[in-house]
């Protein structure tokens, strides 16, 4: 296939419009990475007054960075002058790039990138976020297919490296080529890969997850126990029920879910009935204070 085909291609340059739309979690992480970086930055959100918003905190969150020396004033100040809220999609019509960080569901996001397509200029690269979607589906229902590729990006997005991009039957490689670059040229980590149901992270995490709890729920070790053996011999810097405590069941436990439907139910990535239970009983991990841990000010317990 094309996807892992890296022929020269040039980055999005420094003083084009990058448009994200979706200012939550991640649309701010990636916007404050692509601002950082140099570019005039539009952020958008169907929700009203959610981009002010989150242009807000992605200001404070600068202002943090400055007061621990790892911004200078002038920049977060430069940076200020580049971030525009748009209160509408007809405001991102000079964009270059635009990433998509808006709810996980394919009617929605192919509805929005068909809007898209009557905004931006016929050589506006577009990008999706997408952590378990095809991006072969979403592309789908582009006039221009060629030009949209998936930029997976992780959440933190400004500390993670990571970025995958990903190809799908219909992604032209100069598209795929020019997302890569841009990536690398935000001080990213990027890799290519194709358009597999959980790309490669999302795929290959199921198994760590999955023998972990497996391992628990066949009364093997305790939670505590085996992140402990992950961590001290291992290498991981979190075990897995503490990192999926952290990232949320729900979260969590959809993403195993749709990865085994997207591999026709393959027992492989069978989701944890254990971890139903959690997601049942709304002990969701670290934000509802209990999940395979209990949580309080003094930290992590088992609960007991
Ligand atoms: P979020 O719920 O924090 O933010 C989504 C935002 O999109 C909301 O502000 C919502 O108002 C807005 N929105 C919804 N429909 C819209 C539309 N039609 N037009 C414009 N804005 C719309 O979600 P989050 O966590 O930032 O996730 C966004 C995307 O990123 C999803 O596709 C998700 O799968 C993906 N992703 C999430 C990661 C995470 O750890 N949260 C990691 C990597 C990818």
């Amino acid at each position: 296939t094309g996807a892992t085909t890296r022929a020269a291609g040039t980055a999005v340059e420094r003083d084009r419009t990058v448009a994200v739309v979706g200012a939550g979690t991640m649309g701010q992480g990636i916007a404050q990475v692509a601002l950082v970086a140099g570019h005039p930055v539009r952020l958008y959100d169907a929700a009203p007054g959610r981009a002010e918003q989150a242009a807000e905190s992605l200001l404070g969150r600068l202002d943090r960075l400055v007061t621990k020396g790892r911004l200078a004033q002038e920049d977060r100040d430069a940076a200020a002058g580049r971030l525009h809220p748009a209160s509408g999609l007809d405001e991102l019509a000079d964009a270059a790039l635009v990433v998509e960080a808006i709810v996980e569901r394919l009617d929605v996001k192919q509805q929005l990138f068909t809007d898209l397509e009557k905004v931006v200029d016929d050589d506006c690269l577009l990008a999706t976020n997408t952590s378990s979607l095809s991006i072969t589906a979403i592309g789908g229902a582009l006039r221009l297919p060629g030009r949209f590729v998936g930029m997976h990006f992780f959440n933190p997005a400004p500390l993670l490296p990571l970025v995958e991009v990903v190809s799908g039957f219909a992604t032209d490689i100069a598209s795929a080529t020019r997302a890569y670059e841009t990536a690398r040229a935000w001080g990213k980590t990027p890799v290519a890969c194709a358009d597999t149901p959980g790309f490669i992270v999302n795929r290959l995490a199921r198994p760590f997850y999955a023998e972990a709890f497996a391992v628990y729920e066949e009364q093997g070790a305790d939670p505590a126990t085996i992140d402990a053996v992950l961590r001290e011999s291992g290498g991981f810097r979190m075990g897995a029920f503490e990192l999926t405590d952290l990232i949320g069941h729900d979260v969590n436990e959809a993403v195993t879910r749709s990865v085994w439907e997207a591999f026709f139910q393959d027992p492989r990535f069978r989701p944890s009935l254990a971890q139903r239970r959690l997601v049942e009983a709304g002990m969701l991990g670290r934000k509802t204070g209990r999940g395979w841990y209990t949580y309080d000010e003094q930290g992590a317990h088992r609960p007991e």
